[in-house]
């Protein structure tokens, strides 16, 4: 079912015809994606799909609100309820697929067959085997057809500005790096709660601590073997990890949790302790990001204005507009950090050090 909603503002867009976008699953993220696509140049918000049609009629509540967009005029997008009808009918480049995580291997591969670019978000799937089936589709796919996944911290200032320190040598070697992050139990989605289920969300580990695991895999590469923790609720759902990673010189660890209270609600940090300096992060904190060197004062450094989802979605659709990208990240790499979140899922369970090939 497809149906036109009134005209409303214009999007800017450049001399060429601009890139067709389309967002699927108009949740939580599905706002947070649509609020920064139509911040980008170059591009145009055609077709809104969710399966549940009340989501349009609403704004949503709850999560990290700063961001979502909770308008509910469409422009001259189409809404639709049906996947299969909008990439049949909206003449999609590029979608942003912001669905529940068992559905992002069926439909990644189903747009990317279809010669559309797919922004999936994070985690890539349930499961390593699953996110392979996705790169072959996206090998498979005709040329310029793009597949990237949301893992928003690689363009989140923090964490670009701790990237750098790195990459730089700036205060010399790391000795220890912890990351973490903190949060209530998700409950923000208006039907059944799949984040505590398990077998769709990944729990814990794979929904929410990943994004540490992966900022692991960006600064220090792929480690060569983890130790994890886990405490599980009653009903077998993990809410808790922590692991270390052998990544061949620093200590490197990093915990998440889904077991704070709702009057807590989200909080994430790092701290780095280099040769010459400490570097903390701290979501809570009115510095956030702070240094403190070997010789002189602590500071704060000055940070790009703006979030990752914002940056991650320009730099998609500077991609897809087939404009030159800096090499932050790459879907090899996502299939890469699912894998070390299933061999921490592993270490768990087992209570032993799980090796990564
Ligand atoms: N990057 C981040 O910081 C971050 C934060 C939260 C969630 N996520 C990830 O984003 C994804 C979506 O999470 P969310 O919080 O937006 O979930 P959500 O439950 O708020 O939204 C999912 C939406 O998909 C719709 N939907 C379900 N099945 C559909 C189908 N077959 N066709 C069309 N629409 C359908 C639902 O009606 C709902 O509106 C998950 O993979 C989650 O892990 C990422």
């Amino acid at each position: 079912m497809a149906k036109r909603v009134k005209a409303g503002r214009k999007q800017k867009t450049t001399g060429k015809a601009p890139k067709r976008i389309g967002i699927v699953g108009f949740g939580f993220m599905g706002r947070m994606h649509y609020g920064y696509w139509k911040k980008q140049r170059g591009v145009k918000i055609v077709a809104l799909c969710d399966s549940n049609l009340t989501q349009f009629a609403e704004g949503v509540e709850g999560g990290n609100l700063q961001g979502a967009d909770n308008s509910t005029d469409y422009g001259d997008a189409l809404l639709y309820d049906d996947f299969d009808c909008m990439l049949n009918e909206a003449r999609l480049d590029a979608i942003s697929l912001t669905l529940p995580t068992p559905l992002h291997l069926p439909l990644t591969v189903k747009a990317l067959n279809a010669g559309v670019s797919v922004l999936c978000e994070k985690p890539m799937s349930l499961d390593a085997k699953s996110c392979k089936m996705m790169l072959n589709a996206a090998a498979r796919a005709p040329k310029g057809t793009e597949l990237m996944v949301a893992h928003c911290l690689r363009f989140w200032p923090c964490y670009t500005e701790l990237k750098k320190y790195i990459d730089s040598g700036r205060y010399g070697r790391v000795i220890a790096a912890s990351f973490n992050r903190y949060s209530a139990m998700p409950g923000w989605g208006k039907g059944e709660n799949w984040f505590t289920d398990e077998s769709k969300s990944g729990g814990v580990a794979l929904d929410l601590h990943i994004h540490d695991t992966d900022m692991v895999n960006y600064l220090f590469g792929m480690p060569r073997s983890v130790t994890s923790q886990a405490t599980y609720n009653d009903d077998g759902v993990m809410t808790f990890i922590k692991t270390a990673y052998d990544v061949g010189g620093a200590a490197v660890t990093s915990e998440g949790c889904w077991a704070m209270t709702q009057s807590y609600g989200f909080r994430a940090g790092y701290m780095l302790t280099f040769e010459n300096a400490v570097v903390i992060m701290d979501t809570d904190s009115t510095d956030v990001m702070k240094v403190y060197p070997a010789r002189g004062k602590p500071f704060t450094p000055r940070l790009k204005k703006g979030d990752g989802y914002e940056y991650e979605i320009a730099w998609f659709a500077d991609k897809i507009r087939g404009r030159d990208v800096k090499a932050v990240t790459d879907a090899t790499q996502s299939y890469d950090s699912v894998r070390i979140v299933d061999a921490e899922k592993r270490s768990a369970k087992s209570g032993r050090k799980v090796t990564l090939k």
